[in-house]
Order: C-alpha cells, then structure tokens, then sequence
C-alpha cells in the first residue's frame, strides 16, 4: 500500500509513521505536512534515507498539490490539524482553515482520484463534556462540541460523513481520547509539566484542578487507527480510550511524584474559558469488532514518557527556545 499520512511531523502522526513502516514493511508513506508551529522534522529524522519513507512539505489547503500527491495513494490517513485548545480560544481562524477547509480539500481529492479510503483522525471532545456520574462517550453520543477546536472537529467529522453519505466515500473515523508519550509538542498538559519541571519551573494547574481526562498512550492509539484500517467497516465510527481517567490534579501529583518534587511546585492559575468538565471514552464497539483495547498502563506508560523527556532534552530546548524552525529550514532546503 502507498500510504498518504497528513499532519505527519506532529505528535502522533510522527508516532504513526514510526509505527506503521515498523509494522508494514512493504508499505511506503508520503507525508504531507505544513511545518505549522507544531511540526517538527526532528521526529522523523531516522527516517530521512528510509526508501519507504517521502516528505512533502506542503498544506492540506493547497488543493493543486493535494490532488497531484494522491494521484498514486491507496490510503489517506489523515491527521493534520490545529490541535490545541487554548490556542483555539485566543483565535480560531486558523482551526477553521485547517480542520474545516483543509479536510474539505481532502476528501475532494480523494472522491475525484478514484474513490481513496479515507481515515479521519479525531477527537472525544466532539461530544462535550460530562458530568462527574455521566456513562462514558459512545459512537451514538449526540456532537455538543464547546470549544473552537471541537466545534472545527466535529465540523471535520460531519463533512467526512457527509462524503461517505453522499459520495459513497470509503470512510472511517476514530475518536480518541487525551494521548501522551514521545514527541508531544510541550504545549500539551504532561510534557509541559515534565520540561517545566526539569527546569525547575512550578507547573501552572487551571482553576482547582478538577477537570478530568481520559489518558491513552500514543502507540495504543495508532494501534487502533491501524486495526480500524484493517478491520473496520466502511462508513463507521470509533470511539477510542485508555481507561485512565484522572483528574488534572492526581495526574499534576503523580508527575510531581515520578520526578521527585513537592506539591509546592503547583501553581494554581486562573481556569480555561469554557474548560470542559470531563471526558470519558466508552471503547466497546473498537474491542467487539476489532479486538482492539489499550494496552499500556498510565503509570507505565507515564514513567516511559518521563524518561523520553529526560533523555531528549535537546528536542524539547530547542522547541522552548525556537531552534527546532531553523532543524527544518535547513534540513528541508536540502531536499
Ligand atoms: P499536533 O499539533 O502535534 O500536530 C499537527 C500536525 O499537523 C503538525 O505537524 C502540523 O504541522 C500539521 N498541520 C497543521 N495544519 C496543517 C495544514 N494546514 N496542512 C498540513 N499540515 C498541517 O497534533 P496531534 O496532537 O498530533 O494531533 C493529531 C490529530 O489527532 C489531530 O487531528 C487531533 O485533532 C487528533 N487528536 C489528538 C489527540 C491528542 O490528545 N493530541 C487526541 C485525539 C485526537
Ligand atoms: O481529548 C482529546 C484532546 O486532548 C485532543 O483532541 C486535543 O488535540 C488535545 O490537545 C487534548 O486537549 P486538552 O485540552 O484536553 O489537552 P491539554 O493538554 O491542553 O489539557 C489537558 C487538561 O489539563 C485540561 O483540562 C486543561 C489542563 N491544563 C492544561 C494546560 C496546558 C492545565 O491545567 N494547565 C496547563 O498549563
């Protein structure tokens, strides 16, 4: 299979492209990717002499490029977005482009190229927020999405189901819950208070820290977007979990624990507008059908996350700090 993976140099789709040529060995990757704040060639360096493996440096906007690319592509893969919340509340122009618009432009690619199976990579805060007692999030939940990240999400998965509806696209979605693990952008929740705490720096908790999210390891959830390629029924939905729900306030103490450092180093900072209360992710369908369920443990999988943080502080310095855009301009120029 000739695989196209968008949003490939971010968190998990670098995951995903280290996961999948690992697995596949007779598949190739072209990873399409804009190089927005949140991508980093960096996390796919072992792969540049990979004959498998081909970057492309460009938008999911750019509907020239776009249909040129999957000319030869038996998968789409689709992972490129504005993923972060807080950037979402500050301006959410960007989330619409990207999520909305640059999605269109894919599906359109892959409707006018000869039908290409399409994976659409997405989120649990489509569905809103639960209360402490709610039952967990299902593929029938009604969308009540709150931020303008979600609400682009879930405008993302209604145009996918649209196609599939109308244009007899062969589509799949998944819902996933909050990942961590390697190659997380330091913006995100954990590795911002793992770095900040191995600069020594307190670690900024919203409101009273009650808030609770579904934890899943990156490698578990690229384990069920593969078993929903494989195994997934055209035209169906996901829904995916790691069955670690914390509250951000356990999880800020069991960091603070694994890393050796008091609750002093809590800063209690003014809450998240719209901070929705808990999410929760009910995998039943995924583990039916696909025989997929997480497999890494949080605290297991917290600790490999700690020491991938500890042992890569050049790749989170040069993020702090803005080296990281001068890896890829000169490494990118040379192509
Ligand atoms: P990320 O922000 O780390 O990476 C996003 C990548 O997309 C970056 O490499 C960026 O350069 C690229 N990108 C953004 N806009 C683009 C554009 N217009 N054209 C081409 N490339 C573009 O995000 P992530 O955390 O790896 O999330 C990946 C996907 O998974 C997103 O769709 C997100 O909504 C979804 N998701 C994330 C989580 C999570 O906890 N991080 C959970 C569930 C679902
Ligand atoms: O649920 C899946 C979603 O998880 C993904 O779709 C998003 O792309 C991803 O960013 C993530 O969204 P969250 O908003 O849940 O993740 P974040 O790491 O930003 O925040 C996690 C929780 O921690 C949330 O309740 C807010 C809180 N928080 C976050 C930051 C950055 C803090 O208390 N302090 C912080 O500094």
């Amino acid at each position: 299979m000739k695989i196209l993976v968008t949003g490939g140099a971010g968190f998990i789709g670098s995951n995903f492209i280290h996961y999948w040529l690992k697995k596949y060995l007779a598949d190739s990757i072209v990873n399409l990717d804009a190089l927005t704040y949140a991508g980093n060639l960096e996390n796919l360096c072992d792969l540049e002499n990979n004959q498998n493996y081909q970057f492309v440096k460009g938008d999911i906007c750019d509907t020239g490029l776009v249909n040129e690319i999957v000319k030869d592509i038996d998968l789409i893969v689709h992972f490129a977005a504005e993923s972060h919340v807080d950037r979402s509340i500050m301006d959410s122009g960007d989330f619409i482009r990207a999520n909305v618009e640059g999605t269109r432009v894919l599906l359109d690619a892959a409707k006018n190229n000869g039908q290409i199976r399409f994976h659409h990579v997405s989120t649990d805060e489509v569905f809103g927020s639960l209360r402490p007692n709610d039952k967990p999030f299902n593929e029938k939940t009604a969308y009540d999405p709150r931020s303008p990240y979600s609400a682009s999400k879930a405008g993302s998965d209604h145009l996918v189901r649209a196609y599939f509806h109308t244009h007899k696209l062969p589509i799949t979605i998944s819902n996933c819950s909050n990942n961590y693990g390697p190659c997380q952008f330091p913006e995100k929740v954990i590795p911002l208070f793992i770095t900040n705490l191995l600069e020594n720096k307190k670690v900024p908790v919203y409101g009273e820290g009650k808030n609770v999210r579904d934890w899943i390891y990156v490698d578990d959830h690229n384990a069920g977007v593969d078993a929903i390629i494989k195994k997934g029924k055209i035209g169906e939905t996901y829904c995916l979990g790691g069955d670690s729900e914390l509250t951000n306030l356990a999880l800020t103490k069991k960091i603070l624990e694994l890393m050796d450092q008091g609750e002093d180093m809590i800063e209690y900072v003014a809450d998240r507008p719209g901070h929705d209360l808990r999410y929760a992710m009910d995998y039943t369908k995924a583990k039916q059908e696909l025989g997929w369920e997480p497999k890494v443990n949080f605290a297991d999988g917290l600790l490999k996350t700690i020491a991938w943080y500890k042992h890569n502080k050049v790749w989170w310095q040069n993020i702090k700090n803005g080296k990281y855009l001068e890896y890829y301009k000169k490494n990118y120029s040379k192509r």
